[in-house]
């Protein structure tokens, strides 16, 4: 599937570069900016997690990884120009879109801390937006050096900004937190086994990132604790739904960056499936659902779903009316899969009265 370009004509984009553009493009796979009813978010009260978030807070006060995004002897150079061009385009494409998921936190954190006048919910929201601005540097050191820097003020004036209610911005990013966690890990652990496969120096950084996503992750998991009807009744319904569209997603970005993973030696199916079971537990700490990932009807939506994608691919770069239809057609048959997948049976799990989680991988 390409998905590194194909970027409609948009006078705002004009002088914009090739990966600003990539950034500033919302579809449904792509990392959105999001904006929320700040006022309702901001009338949180933690008492009922206070010992546990006076702990989250001071870790997160005492920033540990305060010196960690800065390229040391340990960063290689990368000859961008010797790369294979389907490898550097889906490495691009891999940066991009982690840099506008990093970005896209930053903003939001960064604006609920402005609106507030709650000082838990201040504090914690400056030291969040604090690590994705950092996250999102870095990521865009990496692509200055390949020239393609994206011009992140440009993409916060311009980028469309999706509106979700406080409980669903919970759900959402409480589960790109700890998928964030779980894929930077997983591939951190698998390149410690083989370091011929690291072909870009920022994977030798993923460790003590995915710290600041575990805790973002924490922190999300005690602010939906609070308030235990953000967990229970029909909102059980929303965080399933949540969960079939965060790993549905992963599973189809990652199979259209096949070279990538390739590169990487990681098996797409072995690595989704290891970031799921990952993930699952961990949100066993606070959500009173769990996909049963290892139902076969589980694997079948996912590949339907990635198949109805990339026919959605195919037809738009045909184009015309025939490339409409075909979109349309692909656009349902999407739609199926995804019902398909809702519908894959869940079990019920019983969450501990504290959350608190210590990263474990
Ligand atoms: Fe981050
Ligand atoms: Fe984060």
């Amino acid at each position: 599937m390409n998905v590194q370009t194909s970027v409609e004509a948009d006078p705002i984009l004009a002088g914009a570069n090739e990966t600003t553009k990539m950034a500033h493009k919302t579809t449904l796979l792509n990392p959105r900016f999001y904006t929320t009813d700040f006022d309702e978010m901001d009338a949180i009260d933690v008492t009922p997690v206070r010992e546990a978030w006076d702990d989250l807070l001071a870790q997160m006060r005492a920033d540990p990884n305060r010196n960690h995004f800065r390229k040391t002897e340990e960063w290689d150079e990368v000859d961008w120009d010797a790369m294979e061009p389907e490898l550097r385009a889906e490495a691009i494409d891999f940066l991009v879109s982690s840099l506008t998921a990093e970005f896209s936190g930053c903003v939001l954190y960064k604006e609920m801390k402005r609106r507030g006048n709650n000082k838990d919910i201040c504090e914690l929201f400056s030291y969040m937006s604090r690590d994705e601005a950092r996250h999102a540097g870095f990521i865009n050191d990496a692509l200055r050096e390949a020239g393609i820097g994206v011009n992140l003020g440009f993409l916060t004036k311009t980028k469309k900004y999706t509106y979700f209610k406080p409980k669903f911005i919970y759900y959402a990013t409480y589960l790109s937190e700890k998928i964030g966690y779980a894929r930077y890990i997983t591939i951190f652990r698998h390149l410690e086994e083989h370091p011929e496969h690291r072909f870009h120096p920022i994977f030798k950084w993923f460790e003590n990132w995915c710290n600041d996503e575990h805790s973002h992750g924490e922190a999300f998991a005690l602010l939906m604790k609070s308030d235990p009807k953000l967990t229970s009744g029909r909102n059980v319904w929303w965080i399933k739904f949540f969960l079939v569209a965060v790993f549905g997603t992963m599973w189809v970005r990652d199979h259209a960056r096949r070279r990538f993973h390739e590169a990487l030696g990681v098996d797409i199916d072995w690595y989704d499936q290891e970031v799921f079971r990952k993930t699952s537990i961990m949100a066993r700490q606070i959500f009173p659902i769990e996909l049963d990932i290892d139902h076969p009807s589980w694997r079948r939506g996912l590949v339907r779903l990635q198949r109805a994608f990339e026919a959605m691919d195919r037809a738009s770069e045909r184009g015309g009316l025939a490339g409409r239809l075909g979109r349309a057609v692909a656009g349902a048959r999407a739609g199926l899969a995804f019902a398909r997948l809702y519908f894959t049976p869940s079990r019920r799990t019983e969450p501990p009265a504290n959350p608190r989680l210590r990263p474990a991988w």
